[in-house]
């Protein structure tokens, strides 16, 4: 009867590994058109059916109408099930604490506060269009310094960030 046991619990830990294997293996780069379901974070709404515009559906989930985006970098969670801006930054881009498997800090990424010199509290040097598309992209804030790897380095196309881009001028600082 022992060896029954054992390989009962053999197969519930290969059954296991396998789901690991699964769901490691199952975050596929959006494809064009297909939208995820946005990961929802305490506290966080997300706008239900459709988005208005490209920008504000990448903003949302990550994914965008036009192109394939990817993401590298990022913290577990987002590794594995990807997410869009406002998993982090909030719905409304204003940013905030981020609880999910650990903590972070994710700043205000409205175009008015990003653009305004004053940011988080702090005197920052004014982003320009062309710093934010840095800042996404290569993780490098406006004053030249690397962002911490909690914000994913993206791969978009230069008409999606600008579309992004256009979704953060809409918010309110
Ligand atoms: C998984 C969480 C996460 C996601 C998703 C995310 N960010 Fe970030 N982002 C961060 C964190 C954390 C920082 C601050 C890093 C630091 O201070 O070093 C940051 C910083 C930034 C900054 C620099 C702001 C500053 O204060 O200098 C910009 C711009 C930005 N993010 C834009 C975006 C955009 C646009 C998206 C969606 C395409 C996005 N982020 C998605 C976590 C995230």
């Amino acid at each position: 009867m022992r060896w029954l046991l054992a390989t009962a619990i053999a197969l519930i830990a290969v059954g296991l590994i396998g789901l690991f294997v699964v769901n490691y293996f199952s975050f596929i780069p959006n494809q064009p058109g297909n939208v995820r379901v946005p990961l929802r974070g305490p506290g966080t709404r997300f706008p239900s059916g459709n988005f208005s515009s490209n920008g504000e559906q990448i903003f949302f989930t990550g994914a965008s109408t036009r192109d394939t985006i990817t993401a590298t970098g990022g913290p577990f969670w987002f590794q594995m099930h990807g997410g869009g801006c406002a998993n982090c930054h909030g719905p409304d881009g204003r940013g905030g604490t981020v609880v999910m498997m650990g903590r972070f800090t994710a700043p205000n990424i409205t175009y008015k506060a990003l653009t305004s010199g004053m940011h988080n509290g702090e005197k920052h040097k004014p982003y320009t269009d062309a710093l934010i598309k840095r800042a996404i992209t290569r993780g490098i804030d406006s004053e030249g310094e690397q962002l911490n790897q909690n914000m994913p380095r993206w791969h978009m196309s230069d008409q999606d960030l600008n579309d992004v881009i256009g979704y953060l001028k809409t918010l309110a600082p």
